[in-house]
């Protein structure tokens, strides 16, 4: 499974350049493809998501909140500092894009 991860963000990338429009730079739609599919599964990632974790902040609170940068909030996604959320490995560009798509998001 992680041996084809890299095609599929690829492929996801691709998706989603050509989706972009109105406003999203293609960072932030990149970012959106990653969360929906590495994110979801425990914080609410994007609108329309219903459902996540119950205790997990969505990322839609990520975004307004204070806590969190553009840097403090790459260098958490870098190396998450604490054991209930999984450290996932993303690289570099996954995570310029999932910050700009996480900063950029309005309720
Ligand atoms: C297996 C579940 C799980 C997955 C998958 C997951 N997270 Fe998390 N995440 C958590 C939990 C649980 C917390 C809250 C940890 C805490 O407060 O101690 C958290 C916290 C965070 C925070 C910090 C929020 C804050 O206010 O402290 C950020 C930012 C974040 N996640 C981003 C992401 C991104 C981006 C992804 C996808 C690339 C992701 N997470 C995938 C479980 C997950």
């Amino acid at each position: 499974m992680y041996r084809i991860r890299g095609l599929q963000i690829a492929t996801a990338a691709t998706l989603a350049l050509t989706m972009t429009g109105e406003g999203v730079t293609a960072d932030q739609a990149r970012g959106r493809s990653i969360a929906e599919r590495w994110c979801s599964g425990c914080h609410v990632a994007a609108p329309g998501q219903l459902q996540g974790s119950d205790t997990v902040p969505t990322f839609a609170q990520i975004g307004k909140s204070d806590k969190f940068d553009e840097a403090s909030l790459a260098a958490f996604l870098a190396a998450p500092p604490h054991s209930r959320m999984p450290n996932l490995s993303l690289t570099r560009s996954e995570i310029k894009d999932l910050v700009a798509y996480i900063k950029a998001k309005q309720p």
